[in-house]
Formats: C-alpha cells, sequence, structure tokens
C-alpha cells in the first residue's frame, strides 16, 4: 500500500485543499498532523465553496475514507465543534468517521486573546496558536487526554468534548490506531506551507508547527512509511502576513493578480500579498520540506499571456532562512499559454520548474472543480 503527504510548498494557500479532497477518496485515512484553525483548506463540493480549517479535506461523500485530527495540531474545541456541526447537517453520519487524537494539545480562550494582543507584528491569524505552542513547549499546555482523564479538570472545555462525542467523533491515541491504519491506506495533509515552517521557513515571520515532511513522524507517525511526498504551488505565489517576500508585485499589476486569482484569505478574509513564481524559494522547500514531486496549481488564472515571468536566480541560491532578507532576485520571462490543458502550451512553462527543482511536476490544476486536476505526463 502507497502512503502519500501533500504538503504546502510555499506560504500556505497553494490550493492542498482541493488537490487532497480529490485524492481523498483513494484513501482510507486522511491525516492532519499540524497546526490548527489558523489554516483554511478550501473546497468546492455540489457546486458548494466549503473552508476547513480544523478538519482535513476528506470527500466526506466517500463512506470508506476517514478523518484523522493528529497529535502535532493544536486544537480548538470549540472550532472543531462548529465544524461537525456543519459537517453533520450537509452529510448526517460523517462525524463518527471523524478522530481527535488526544496527545493534541487544546487552544484555549486565553491563547487567543494573547494572539490579538501581543502577534500582528507578524500578521498572526489571531487564531492562538503561537501562544497554544509556547504552552506545549513550556510544559504548560493541555492536551486533550488531560481533559478527557480528568487530570484537567474545566467544565467549559469538556461541554464541547461531549457534544463532539454525541456526534460520534472518536478520540483516541494513533498508537492503538496503529493495526487499523496499516491496513489502510494514509494520506497525510500538510497545513500551511515549508515556508512558514517553525525550523525552515522564514524566521521569525512563520507559524509555529512543522510543516515538512519532519511534522508527520513528530505527529506519531513513525509505524507509517511514506512513499511520496507532493509539495503543491500556485504558478505564482502568495503570502498573508509579514516578512520577506522576495518576487513581491506592487501597484496595478498586483492588484490584477490579486483579482483575477480571487487572493484573499479563507480563515481571516485578508487580501494576499502576491508576486511571481520563485523558483529559488521553490527548490528550497523542496529541499528543507523533503519533497519529492511537485503539482502546480491555478494555471488558468495566467492564462492568456505571451509571456510569464518568473524569479529565476537570488544573488545566491537560498540555503537557510537568512538568505531570503536581502535575495536581490532576478527575473526570465517564460512562454504562457491560453489553455492550460494544452500540454504543449505549458511544456515550457513545466519543463523550467522541473529543472530549476530538480522534481518532477505530476498534477497540474486548471481550476476549482475535480476534473480540472490533471496527471501531468510529459
Ligand atoms: P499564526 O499561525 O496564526 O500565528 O500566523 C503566523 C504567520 O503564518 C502569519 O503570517 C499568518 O498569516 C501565516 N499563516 C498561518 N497559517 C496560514 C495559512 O494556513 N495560510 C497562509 N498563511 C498562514
Ligand atoms: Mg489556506
Amino acid at each position: 500500500m502507497s502512503n502519500i503527504a501533500v504538503l504546502g510548498a510555499m506560504w500556505g494557500d497553494e490550493g492542498k485543499g482541493h488537490i487532497t479532497h480529490h485524492f481523498s477518496r483513494d484513501y482510507d485515512w486522511v491525516i492532519r498532523f499540524n497546526g490548527g484553525a489558523n489554516a483554511g483548506h478550501t473546497i468546492y463540493r455540489d457546486g458548494k465553496k466549503f473552508v476547513h480549517n480544523l478538519l482535513p479535506s476528506v470527500d466526506f461523500r466517500v463512506p470508506t475514507v476517514k478523518a484523522y485530527l493528529g497529535a502535532g495540531m493544536v486544537i480548538n474545541l470549540q472550532k472543531l465543534r462548529d465544524e461537525i456541526y456543519d459537517l453533520e447537517e450537509a452529510y448526517p453520519g460523517a462525524a463518527s468517521r471523524v478522530y481527535v487524537d488526544r496527545e493534541a494539545f487544546m487552544v484555549l480562550d486565553e491563547h487567543i486573546e494573547e494572539d490579538k494582543k501581543t502577534n500582528g507584528h507578524i500578521g498572526s491569524t489571531n487564531r492562538g496558536i503561537g501562544p497554544a505552542y509556547r504552552d506545549k513547549v513550556n510544559r504548560k499546555g493541555v492536551r486533550i487526554d488531560d481533559l478527557w482523564t480528568n487530570r484537567h479538570f474545566d467544565p467549559y472545555y469538556d461541554d464541547f468534548m461531549y457534544q463532539l462525542c454525541g456526534k460520534g467523533v472518536h478520540f483516541v491515541h494513533a498508537l492503538d490506531m496503529e493495526k487499523e491504519m496499516k491496513l489502510g491506506k494514509l494520506l497525510f495533509e500538510g497545513a500551511q506551507g515549508v515556508l512558514l515552517d517553525i525550523n525552515h521557513g522564514i524566521y521569525p515571520y512563520v507559524s509555529c508547527s512543522d510543516a515538512t515532511i519532519g511534522g508527520i513522524y513528530s505527529s506519531g507517525f513513525g509505524f507509517a512509511k511514506v512513499d511520496t511526498v507532493y509539495g503543491v504551488a500556485k504558478v505564482y505565489t502568495t503570502k498573508v502576513g509579514e516578512g520577506p517576500f522576495p518576487s513581491e508585485l506592487q501597484g496595478e499589476e498586483a492588484e490584477w493578480l490579486r483579482k483575477a486569482g480571487n487572493e484573499y484569505g479563507a480563515t481571516t478574509g485578508r487580501p494576499r500579498r502576491v508576486g511571481w513564481l520563485d523558483l529559488p524559494a521553490l527548490k528550497y522547500a523542496c529541499q528543507k520540506g523533503g519533497i519529492d514531486k511537485l503539482i502546480l496549481t491555478k494555471l488558468d488564472i495566467l492564462a492568456g499571456r505571451d509571456v510569464v515571468p518568473v524569479c529565476a536566480t537570488y544573488k545566491k541560491p537560498p540555503s537557510c532562512p537568512s538568505d531570503f532578507f536581502d535575495a536581490d532576485p532576478k527575473y526570465m520571462e517564460v512562454l504562457g499559454w491560453d489553455n492550460c490543458r494544452d500540454t504543449t502550451q505549458i511544456k515550457p512553462f513545466i519543463n523550467e520548474v522541473e529543472y530549476a527543482t530538480g522534481r518532477e511536476v505530476s498534477f497540474i490544476s486548471c481550476g476549482t472543480d475535480d476534473s480540472d486536476i490533471l496527471a501531468w505526463s510529459p
């Protein structure tokens, strides 16, 4: 059985949700392993838009696929309760296919309050993520297991847990699921992206979790072998929040791209910063993230251009986060396309990406529909 991971290659919002949702039907488990409700995974199902903040991007219409919220996450139980209630409304009974790792730490209301007061300078989503991970690392955090076993007694949070149990959500430990999971196929869904990773992202403008392949194993899935790690990147780049963004556009061109790509945060509604595809950053992300193959999304947005600019080099190929602070990006123009389903038209662009990153492109996506996700074979 082959297990895969789908990671964000850049600063998040690359379209992982859409890709994972499409792939999920062929898997038994879709496992989120990092982050919390700072993520916003946008999914279009039956013509309707869904945003999952905590739930993995499972196609819940398919009865065989189960969702797992892993130990590396930080979970706001009230938010999860709301997502589960919405899910049950759309797909009654689906909540009984949701499993939550009791070793995950909780995001408490005070974490959210603190985030709002203290993390504006990096552009936090204010979902309490930083303070929750800080308390975890500081050995002062509260695990869901503490609530479950009454080591931490708090009727306010207990209530959310009971409501979740009432809908059929399971609270488990990964090792107790090992046998069952090993019988199936696993898809690990990353949140955020490699450039927001706490260790390898562009510190301090990062989130606080492990967004690389490392996050899978630090969540207790040492028993699961990941066969292929896919990195998802748009054919241009976006970023939410502060910090270096070497290929960022300003002015009219930025306005155009933001509008064309509908680049507004799924979680916060903030206009995203936009720029051209950044090949040195993408290569860095492949190397640090453990990415084997690439999936390129949103080719439809750049259709109709004679040429597509891409950032080709920095003054030095980035090998550490500080290389992004004074990158001095240089650009080149690649032949554009009118129709992103025409392999001859998009081949020059794909060739450049493969050459620059040393990774093959396996899939492309030309829109929000399932039928827009196409396998790429040269
Ligand atoms: P935090 O994770 O809310 O503390 O935010 C830290 C930084 O990561 C900010 O710049 C956020 O905008 C960014 N960030 C966090 N989660 C996401 C995401 O899912 N997509 C895009 N940016 C994110
Ligand atoms: Mg997002």
